[in-house]
């Protein structure tokens, strides 16, 4: 498996607050991190490509720039700029962000964060305009919903600022520890990460440093439903067994055999799978992020599984997709009702978003006949070359058409 994905987009806006060289090991090679790369560079941060998965930003003469409309409308977490522009220059002129639609998407709750360390913050004529009179300072923040992206956000304005950070009810999926481990490397002082209290006492400067970005929970947690769906064996490498226990035993109750080992998990399908009833919540808890991956298994699960999304407000646009395919499924609000198929049959279908993209892709290596999908634009944002490991494991899969043969290799 690849580096994590929501690791390396919030590690490579925190590299702006470093005062020195981030030596960055384990980046994964995708369309979101190449985006977040350009972004950088705009600020005059310099990147420099080391090997295939380790790259240097220097980012000690970036200045403060308006970040383009252009970049930032294609991913959501370009949002991280308005932390780290801020802590490092006391100003940030941010386009409120893009990425995948599953509805509303506010960022209500980094805003209050930002102005609770002393920030105004202004959204107008497109721009979210924060600023702070001199450098920030700690203060305590109560999120009131559990948000990856604030407490993301609220870490890299507070890592600089005067004095201590308390984050309440902050997220505990595996990147934001993974955030503040970068941080620490650097020289920041971040205690709690991974519980829902993160304090952050600021220190005057971030030095530089080597760091090794975790392995993607969800590109593995997608492979093992791709085996739950298929059925058959494969042992998925490099990756935190621990990240994956929620989707392990969600598979295991479906009748998908998991092992652990330290550094793998071999996952093994050989009877039809059972129903099973899927909560979505933040971690630990089972990933929204995996949601529309599961679903493509449980459609061809014996009986009748009920789906929750228990994040988003409207992340079940795939299902129309599946649907084309045989599936039988059932949206009501937040809620799925899923009734099994013994199979599905191939059809021309479109991925609306990554993750949606990637279940698209869990459903056809399952279906019967050849699928056709159209818009893997998406997948390319999140998955590092997903059509050669399916490969491996002995898929027939091949991209016809590459959406952005470029965009694949990191900007220079
Ligand atoms: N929310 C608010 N106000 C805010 C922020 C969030 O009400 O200010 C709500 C959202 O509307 C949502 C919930 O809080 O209902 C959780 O949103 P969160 O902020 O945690 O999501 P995010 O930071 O925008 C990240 C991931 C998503 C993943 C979610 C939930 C990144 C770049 N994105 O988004 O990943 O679904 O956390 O785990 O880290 C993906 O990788 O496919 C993806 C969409």
């Amino acid at each position: 498996m690849s580096g994590a994905k929501n690791a390396a987009v919030a590690i490579i806006p925190a590299a702006l607050l470093v005062d020195g060289v981030c030596r960055i090991e384990n980046i994964p090679k995708i369309n979101d991190v190449t985006l977040m790369l350009e972004i950088v560079q705009e600020m005059g941060g310099q990147v420099r490509l080391l090997d295939d998965t380790t790259l240097e930003i220097d980012a000690r003469h970036a200045q403060n720039a308006r970040v383009p409309y252009d970049l930032v409308r294609r991913i959501r977490a370009s949002c991280y700029y308005i932390g780290s522009l801020l802590s490092r220059f006391g100003a940030a002129q941010v386009p409120p962000p893009g990425g995948c639609d599953f509805g509303v998407r506010p960022i209500d709750q980094h805003i209050k964060g930002f102005e609770a360390l002393g920030a105004s913050v202004e959204v107008r004529g497109g721009f979210v305009y924060a600023r702070s009179p001199g450098r920030l300072t700690g203060s305590v923040v109560y999120l009131d919903v559990v948000s990856v992206g604030a407490t993301v956000n609220i870490m890299l304005a507070a890592a600089l600022a005067e004095g201590q950070t308390v984050i309440e009810n902050a997220a505990k999926e595996p990147h934001i520890v993974d955030l503040a481990n970068f941080l620490n490397a650097m020289g920041a002082n971040i205690k709690g990460a991974g519980t829902d209290v993160i304090k952050i006492r600021g220190v005057p400067r971030l030095a530089g440093g080597s760091y090794t970005i975790i392995p993607d929970q969800i590109e593995a947690g997608t492979y093992m439903t791709a085996v739950a769906s298929a059925g058959g064996e494969a042992l998925i490498r490099n990756v935190i067994p621990k990240h994956l226990d929620g989707i392990s035993a969600k598979l295991m109750e479906m009748g998908v055999e998991v092992e652990e080992y330290d550094d793998a998990v071999l996952v093994r399908r050989r009877g039809r799978l059972r129903r099973a009833n899927v909560k979505t919540q933040p971690y630990p808890g089972f990933p929204t992020d995996m949601q529309p991956q599961i679903a493509a298994c449980l459609v061809r699960a014996e009986g009748t599984s009920v789906i929750t999304e228990g994040v988003w407000d409207n992340r079940y646009r795939y299902v129309d997709e599946l649907a084309r395919m045989g599936a039988q499924i059932q949206v009501d609000g937040k809620v799925a009702v899923v009734e099994g198929v013994p199979h599905l049959t191939g059809a021309p279908v479109r991925a609306c978003d990554l993750r949606a993209g990637a279940a698209l892709v869990v459903a056809a290596l399952a279906a019967q006949g050849v699928t056709v999908i159209d818009g893997v634009h998406h997948i390319e944002r999140g998955y590092e070359a997903m059509v050669r490991k399916l490969q491996g494991l002995g898929a027939e899969i091949r991209c016809r058409e590459l959406p952005d043969a470029d965009a694949m290799s990191f900007a220079q």
